[in-house]
């Protein structure tokens, strides 16, 4: 999970993105390291695409800089094009082609040797596991496959960095996971540097560092772990026979006020949750359950911006749900 944090790759300043009457980038900054594996997290509408378009120069940005490489992703586009590989949201394969063919054309694009690009389809076709649908055409493909080649295709003419953007999106949780494998190999094997956003949580936790936007404002920017620590301090929770006098306890040996809720007792705002616990076992009789609950990446997005970060509750009722959620999450911090 080690990336080199000397090299920044790419190099973002200031970068700001105005369609008509919406600002979709707000003076965003900061760097992305060679072989780092980055995610840009947030919501529907936050910005995302703006930015990884501007990024792979698919849009210019209306002020600020992006060096990429060592070339600008204005001036020097198509130098920048030639270093990166792009997994977009909109399918940009050819469904009357067969995989290899797809793949042959994209080589052909980027004038590659027929020889390296013969061994670097065969090697990217195997570590997408699709050699043996490799002269099926693309239309019998389901959107999973899809994808897979789609990430096979972009890593083809062996760019520094690849750009994906929302790439489980649309695919069933089980597509979802191995899209993901594939992601994190082809990264491991390849030693590319992977940007890619996505509005899922928990495909943020795999990333080195993530980056949260938030109305086209970067709001946060570091390692998953980080970003939880940062969220708040530790909380434990506990069970026993006799709560009263557990908390009676805990008040008078270690001078905590606990929270008791029905069975359980909640002692939050610690400084050190794991050292605690070993005292709550030596003075508290009779515990039967210890709950350590830690952070999430949900928590520390709800903390920065007031708001769960899910944007597409199903009906009312999800809806309130979700409200419910985030009052009482609020509560606790
Ligand atoms: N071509 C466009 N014209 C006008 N507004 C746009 C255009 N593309 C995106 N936007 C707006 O810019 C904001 C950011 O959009 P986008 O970058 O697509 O966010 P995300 O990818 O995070 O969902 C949104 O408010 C969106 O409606
Ligand atoms: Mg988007």
């Amino acid at each position: 999970m080690k990336w080199d944090e000397g090299r920044a790759l790419i190099k973002v300043q200031n970068l700001t993105k105005t369609y008509k009457s919406t600002v979709a980038v707000r003076d965003i900054s900061f760097s992305v390291s060679s072989g780092e594996f980055f995610g840009f997290l947030g919501p529907n509408g936050a910005g995302k695409t703006t930015t990884i378009k501007i990024l792979a120069t698919l849009l210019r940005p209306t002020s600020g800089t992006v060096i990429l490489n060592g070339y600008d992703v204005v001036r020097q586009a198509a130098d920048v094009r030639r270093s990166i590989g792009m997994v977009f949201q909109d399918p940009s394969l050819d469904d009357r082609l067969t995989a290899v063919e797809n793949m042959e054309l994209h080589g052909m694009l980027y004038g590659m040797p027929r020889r390296l690009m013969k061994d670097e389809i065969n090697m990217l076709l195997e570590l997408v596991d699709l050699s043996d649908r490799q002269n099926d055409l693309v239309r019998s493909f389901s959107g999973g496959m899809k994808r897979r080649l789609e990430i096979a295709r972009g890593l083809l003419h062996q760019p520094s960095v690849l750009f994906l953007d929302e790439p489980t999106v649309g695919l069933d949780p089980q597509t979802r996971n191995h899209i993901w494998e594939y992601i994190s190999e082809v990264r491991t094997s390849r030693g590319a540097t992977v940007f890619l956003t996505t509005h899922y949580m928990e495909e943020a936790e795999g990333c080195h560092r993530v980056g949260i936007v938030d109305h086209g404002r970067l709001v946060a920017l570091d390692t998953p772990n980080a970003l939880k620590r940062a969220v708040g301090k530790d909380v434990l929770t506990i069970r026993t026979s006799d709560p009263a006098t557990a908390v009676t306890v805990i008040q008078r040996e270690l001078n905590i006020n606990p929270d008791l809720d029905g069975e359980t007792i909640t002692l939050s705002g610690l400084d050190d949750g794991e050292a605690l616990l070993v005292r709550l076992v030596a003075t508290v009789p009779g515990i039967t359950a210890i709950g350590v609950p830690k952070p999430t990446l949900e928590d520390v997005f709800l903390k920065l911006t007031g708001r769960d970060i899910r944007d597409e509750p199903a009906s009312a009722v999800e809806r309130m749900r979700t409200r419910h959620r985030s009052v009482s999450r609020r509560g606790r911090h």
